[in-house]
């Protein structure tokens, strides 16, 4: 059986950290305490696929302010198969194109995608949610780095990436997402709307745009609105709600200032009282190449007691 995971390449995914991760979810995970998963910031879903295939969860609940991103979810959910067809057509445009003129389709499907934009309700599914959703997949398996990132105007403006070859038709993966998104609720909002379905037999895993370890360093744009450090004090404060009034599980993830600054204190006061733990991270947008392989990431949680 094909193990599901992650249709996209997407910044700050996760796939590599998860064996770190395992050690670090809460014991109420493995005993089957938990009834319901939340990932509010749910990107490629790393944490969500690999979870949704190991442990018992009721009801899971997936949401992002990326618009286009769910739109794609609720697709392969609802009509993978259709979406199956409009993949291999892309597949075959890109294969039988010489690699000299590869450069004016995705220009073509990027200007096509970016046209449609007002032409699509993304609050209702319908017939035009599916070459959407197509496109979607075949610029993030195009365009350079897999990045998503839109102008001042809400234009996907991300060059070309230059590959060889790729696989824009994975038929068993897009079956296995869509069968395990069966249960989930996928929902286009800000992280902060889960709030009232949030108990206390919850987990929830937030994944913010990461703090930038400096300033050049900055890839936090993913929808054309910064995450900036006030944004990131607000997620603290919402962190600490949920765990007062909710007793749900939390785990947060973000960048270690340490890698670059060790006076910088910022999460340690913005968590305080939390625990905060140090995972060894490979990452490949906002790292510094030397230090590629080095660089560590923070694990914030309300359930372990001790502080790192
Ligand atoms: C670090 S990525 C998550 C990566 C994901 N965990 C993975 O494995 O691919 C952060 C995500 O948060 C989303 N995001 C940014 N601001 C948000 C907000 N206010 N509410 C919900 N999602 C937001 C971005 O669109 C992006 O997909």
């Amino acid at each position: 059986m094909h193990i599901a995971r992650p249709f996209v390449k997407w910044v700050g995914g996760k796939s590599r950290l998860l064996e770190q991760f395992e050690s670090l979810y809460p014991q109420e995970l493995r005993k089957g305490f938990i009834e319901n998963y939340f990932e509010p910031f749910l990107g490629g879903g790393a944490l969500y696929f690999s979870i949704a295939e190991k442990y018992k969860i009721k009801n899971a609940y997936l949401s992002d302010v990326n618009g286009d991103l769910i739109l794609t979810y609720k697709v392969i959910q609802k009509k993978h198969s259709d979406l199956l067809e409009f993949l291999a057509h892309y597949q075959e445009m890109y294969d039988k194109t010489s690699e000299k003129k590869r450069y004016d389709l995705f220009r073509e499907v990027r200007k096509h995608f970016n046209d449609q934009r007002f032409e699509i309700n993304y609050k209702k599914l319908s017939d035009n949610w599916i070459p959407r959703a197509a496109q979607f997949i075949f610029l993030n398996k195009t365009c350079f780095n897999g990045l998503f990132r839109l102008n001042s105007h809400g234009e996907f403006n991300v060059p070309f990436g230059k590959y060889d070859s790729i696989n824009i038709v994975n038929e068993e993966n897009t079956r296995a997402v869509s069968k395990i998104l069966r249960n989930a609720r996928i929902v286009h909002a800000d992280y902060s709307d889960c709030y009232d379905k949030i108990t206390a037999k919850s987990f929830v895993y937030f994944d913010p745009p990461y703090r930038p370890l400096t300033q050049t360093a900055s890839f936090t744009a993913y929808t054309g609105t910064e995450f900036n450090d006030a944004r990131q004090v607000e997620l603290s404060l919402f962190f600490q709600k949920v765990d007062k009034k909710k007793k749900a599980k939390l785990m947060l993830s973000n960048s270690d200032p340490a890698n670059v600054n060790p006076g910088d204190n910022f999460f340690r006061k913005a968590y305080s009282g939390y625990t905060i733990i140090r995972v060894c991270a490979n990452r490949s947008v906002n790292c510094d190449g030397a230090k590629r392989g080095r660089i560590s990431e923070l694990v914030i949680t309300n359930y372990m007691g001790r502080t790192g």
